[in-house]
């Protein structure tokens, strides 16, 4: 078993109660080893990136941590991939322990993270568990154009609400439920088995309110998602453009084949 938490939103009124500095991560990881009783946590992510901390504060307590034997890898979530990079810079350049494990968000209407983050990935050797697989249900088979549900996390919660709140994204939703009904797939499977091809995300992260839910995300490992199928399903919404915005980067023509 792998035990994961994260440090970085409030944890109580106190305006010291947050943020990535020595005294907000020092007294979180006493509390969160407390809470679960244990000695050490496996994997210790900062929630978010504080623009507010230097990185060299926040960076110096985690290694200070993974001394202690309170963590043993850390990570970071919902970082821009410069503010990865950057860290990585500073981490090596006074031999501390680095970000071991990115997570972000990544699904089939949130592709951002195929720009920046995956192939930083991929070059730094950073692993990548990322979440909201099925866009915090959008991708399930109950959302389209008109279509919704009696409940669910995207009617009931402000901030899914807003995260998700393009029509583009319903629209989305109704035609990959209509290629996953055509080829035979639980939508669910399907979203989950998209994700997790991608060559640098290393695995996805599930979500499920109950058992049953949990059912279909689990067998998406059984779909043989071939590059046709990944291609197909991935036509369905825009690949977001290259970093640098010049299109002719993705063609086979660009200026870097050698
Ligand atoms: N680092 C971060 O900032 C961050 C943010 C979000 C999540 N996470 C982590 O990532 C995990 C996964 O993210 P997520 O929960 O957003 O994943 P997700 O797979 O995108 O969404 C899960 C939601 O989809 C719906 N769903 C799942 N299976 C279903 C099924 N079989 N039939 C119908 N609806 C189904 C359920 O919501 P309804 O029943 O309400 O529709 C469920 O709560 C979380 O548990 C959390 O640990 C991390």
């Amino acid at each position: 078993m792998i035990i994961t938490s994260k440090v970085y939103f409030p944890t109580g009124d106190d305006v010291n109660s947050r943020g990535s500095t020595r005294k907000h991560i020092s007294a979180s990881v006493e509390e969160s080893l407390r809470r679960l009783g244990t000695d050490y946590i496996d994997l210790y992510f900062l929630h978010r990136f504080d623009d507010l901390t230097s990185l060299e504060e926040t960076l110096s307590v985690l290694n200070d941590l993974v001394r202690q034997g309170k963590v043993l890898y850390l990570g970071a979530s919902n970082f821009a991939a410069w503010q990865v990079a950057k860290a990585l810079g500073i981490s090596s350049r006074q031999g501390w322990s680095r970000f071991e494990c990115m997570q972000p968000m990544y699904n089939l209407v949130k592709r951002q993270v195929e720009v920046e983050i995956l192939p930083l990935a991929s070059s730094e050797n950073v692993a990548v568990i990322s979440y909201s697989p099925l866009g915090g249900g959008l991708l399930s088979g109950k959302y389209g154009i008109k279509k919704r549900p009696k409940e669910g996390r995207l009617l009931e919660n402000e901030m899914y609400n807003n995260r998700y709140n393009d029509p583009i994204f319903y629209e989305i939703a109704e035609k990959f439920t209509s290629l996953a009904e055509e080829k035979s797939f639980s939508p669910i499977s399907l979203a989950v088995a998209w994700v997790g091809s991608h060559p640098d995300v290393t695995a996805p992260i599930i979500g499920a309110r109950n058992c049953e839910q949990l059912k279909p995300s689990l067998e998406s490992v059984k779909i043989d998602m071939t590059k046709e199928l990944r291609a197909e399903i991935s036509a369905l919404s825009l690949e977001p453009p290259p970093a640098t915005d010049r299109n002719e980067e993705r063609t086979e023509h660009n200026y870097g084949s050698r």
